[in-house]
């Protein structure tokens, strides 16, 4: 199969050297990418700014920001089988981004924020024949909120997963189906967690 992946954070930029950002190291996303390739998939790689290398034998197109991710991934989706979209995208950014670097006023200041596209949903809604993974960060009542966002973003499966799993070398995840069961469910350290999620996907979502 050829994999789309998102991966990483994206940046929204308040002004010319100042973002607005997370935590997320990237290693999910990195893992599944290495074990796709380690299977013999091909793997189209959109990542935001992250520390790790990427694996050899996958298509590297590093973005930003959330528009780069989105515009990155609206390109490349077409010509791939599916999607598993790890990214930690920024979900706001400023209304306006000022030009050059703000100077302090001794006064606090209020951003206004707008949300940003949700890349995920709109690869969902055009996906025809290809498959979509989604992964669910959550804390809070995480069932009904993973189930909500498998729905609203066409997602074939969601992983949750909890705050933890932020810059962390390891997670649980709990696959859940679009009736809502648990189909599958992995601890340990992201590099195993990925290699068992890969044999999930090829049996259960190649070829849907
Ligand atoms: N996602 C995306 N574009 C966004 C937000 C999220 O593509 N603007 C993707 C993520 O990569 C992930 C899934 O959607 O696969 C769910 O992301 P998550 O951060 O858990 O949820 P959000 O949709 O951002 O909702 P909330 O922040 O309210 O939990």
């Amino acid at each position: 199969m050829r994999i789309l992946i998102t991966a990483g954070p994206t940046r929204e930029y308040i002004d010319d050297v100042r973002f607005l950002s997370n935590a997320s190291s990237g290693r999910m996303g990195y893992s599944i990418a290495a074990a796709a390739i380690e299977r013999g998939h091909e793997v189209v790689l959109v990542s935001g700014p992250v520390e790790l290398s990427p694996p050899a034998g996958c298509e590297v197109h590093p973005v930003e920001t959330t528009d780069q991710l989105r515009q990155t991934c609206l390109d490349l989706f077409p010509r791939c089988d599916g999607v598993i979209a790890t990214a930690a995208v920024c979900d706001y950014r400023p209304r306006q981004k000022v030009v050059g670097k703000m100077t302090k006023t001794g006064q606090p200041i209020v951003l206004e924020l707008v949300e940003t596209s949700d890349v995920l949903a709109e690869l969902g809604n055009r996906k025809e024949h290809r498959w979509v993974v989604g992964f669910a960060l959550e804390s809070q009542d995480p069932r009904n909120n993973a189930m909500r966002k498998l729905r609203m973003k066409n997602c074939d499966c969601i992983v949750l997963n909890d705050t933890s799993a932020i810059s962390s070398l390891t997670n649980h995840i709990e696959v859940l189906s679009p009736d809502a069961e648990t189909i599958a469910e992995y601890s340990g350290r992201k590099e195993d967690i990925a290699r068992q999620l890969m044999m999930f996907i090829e049996k259960v979502l190649r070829g849907i």
